[in-house]
């Protein structure tokens, strides 16, 4: 995918970008990484925690996980969300398939916005650009899940055509919803 290839029109009038990980936008991306450890917050998607000091190496591992996936794991794909500044407001982490963890609670697609970037539509659009490559990855049918209780996330879900489906109760009695996506393809 060519960085930029997709926007959306937010409701606020501005527009975000899906961005792939590449070394050239350093500055903005540990600026967004930075506020997000800063606000003390479970960071999601989960790669938005792994530590990026090392930047090379961080996107490295990024870009490869699209190829390659260590035993028992799925590989995956990273995408950033830059808005009409070049700052990067939220990431998206898309699963190429789903093992058993993320059937359950999982899901196909995580994605996040940072704190001080909330409430102005992004994540809605994050999740429709997000949906749009995992047409192009060939999955028909896509698992999207929030925590009950997560309202913006149940929200940006459903504003995306989600249907709930079931709810799932993990080990440390956290209940997941459990919504698909039917996608035309
Ligand atoms: C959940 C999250 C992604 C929402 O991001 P956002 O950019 O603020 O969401 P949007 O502005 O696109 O809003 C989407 C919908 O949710 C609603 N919404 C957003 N935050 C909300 C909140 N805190 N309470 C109630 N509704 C909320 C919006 O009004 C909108 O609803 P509508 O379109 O039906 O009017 C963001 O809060 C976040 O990153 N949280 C931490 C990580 C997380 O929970 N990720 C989701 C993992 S499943």
């Amino acid at each position: 995918m060519e960085n930029g290839q997709e926007s959306v029109t937010v409701p606020t009038g501005g527009r975000i970008r899906l961005v792939m990980p590449a070394a050239e936008h350093r500055e903005a991306y540990m600026a967004f990484y930075d506020e997000w450890i800063a606000s003390g917050e479970d960071i999601v998607p989960w790669v938005v925690g792994k530590d990026p000091s090392d930047f090379p190496a961080y996107v490295r591992f990024l870009r490869e996980a699209e190829q390659a996936a260590p035993e028992g794991l799925v590989t995956h794909t990273t995408c950033w969300f830059m808005d009409e500044a070049g700052a990067i407001v939220g990431a998206a982490n898309i699963r190429h398939e789903l093992n058993r963890k993320l059937a359950e609670s999982g899901g196909h697609i995580g994605y996040g916005v940072v704190p001080s970037r909330r409430r102005r539509g992004y994540a809605k659009s994050i999740l429709a650009q997000s949906l749009l490559l995992t047409e192009r990855l060939g999955i028909r049918d896509v698992l999207v899940v929030c925590d009950r209780g997560n309202t913006g996330s149940e929200r940006t879900i459903v504003g995306n055509g989600g249907q709930f489906h079931s709810e799932f109760t993990e080990a440390n009695g956290n209940v997941v919803r459990r919504f698909w996506i039917h996608r035309d393809m």
